[in-house]
């Protein structure tokens, strides 16, 4: 319950190719691209339309247009970056809000270093974006920092997320649903997902 595995076969297909350990920088980064437009087309499926007149070249007539302000897309520094090529691929017009937070090697707690956002992201839906949930602390970081400024509509999507991130990221924003391409066995004594595929971050930018 409100969490959603994307497991077409495109997404899991690309997710397998992401995981070996030798695959280049360069595939890796167009894999988490092209992965990353196969979860926005899921994680906007529900959007809310409505009705709005247009004229054909034949008549006027009434269609369907998605409903309310642009969406704000907000990654995760660093690696939800990776992410963010693919979603506005789908989504040219949304807005960007970009939150800097990096998790200490020894405590595994979130530190912020940057957050810049829409000013009016109170009145938009914010899909936040990180390939990886593992403890979660990064991603619960974001969201409250998020909520503190408003925001009220929120989703969240990545790739690979731990048994244990989900949980505490559900207990602490029950009401922020999560798109992810896999659910992994468990967290390693260091916090990294099994089986996983590393240090996502350090596996795009080095
Ligand atoms: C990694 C990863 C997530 C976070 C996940 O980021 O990219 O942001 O850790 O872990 P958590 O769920 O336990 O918080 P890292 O701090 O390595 O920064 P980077 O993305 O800049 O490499």
């Amino acid at each position: 319950d409100g969490v959603t595995v994307v497991d077409h076969p495109l997404v899991r297909h690309k997710l397998t190719l992401m995981r070996e350990k030798d695959r280049s920088t360069k595939s890796f980064r167009q894999l988490l691209n092209e992965i990353g437009m196969l979860l926005c087309y899921e994680v906007t499926r529900d959007l809310p339309m409505e009705m709005t007149e247009i004229e054909t070249p034949l008549t006027k007539s009434m269609q369907p247009i998605i409903a309310g302000k642009k969406m704000v897309f907000a990654p995760i520094l660093r690696a939800g970056v990776g992410f963010l090529d693919g979603m506005l691929e789908l989504v040219p017009a949304a807005r960007v809000a970009h939150i800097g937070l990096y998790r200490d090697p020894n405590t595994l707690q979130a530190v912020e270093y940057y957050f810049k956002a829409p000013s009016d992201i109170a009145e938009r839906m914010v899909v936040v974006m990180d390939p990886m949930l593992a403890t979660a602390n990064s991603a619960v970081a974001a969201i409250d920092r998020l909520k503190e400024r408003g925001a009220k509509d929120l989703r969240f999507v990545c790739l690979l997320a731990a048994p244990e991130g989900i949980e505490r990221f559900r207990g602490a924003h029950p009401d922020v649903r999560i798109w992810t391409a896999a659910i992994d066995e468990k967290l390693n004594e260091h916090g990294y997902i099994v089986p996983g595929l590393g240090d996502a971050g350090d596996r795009m930018f080095g």
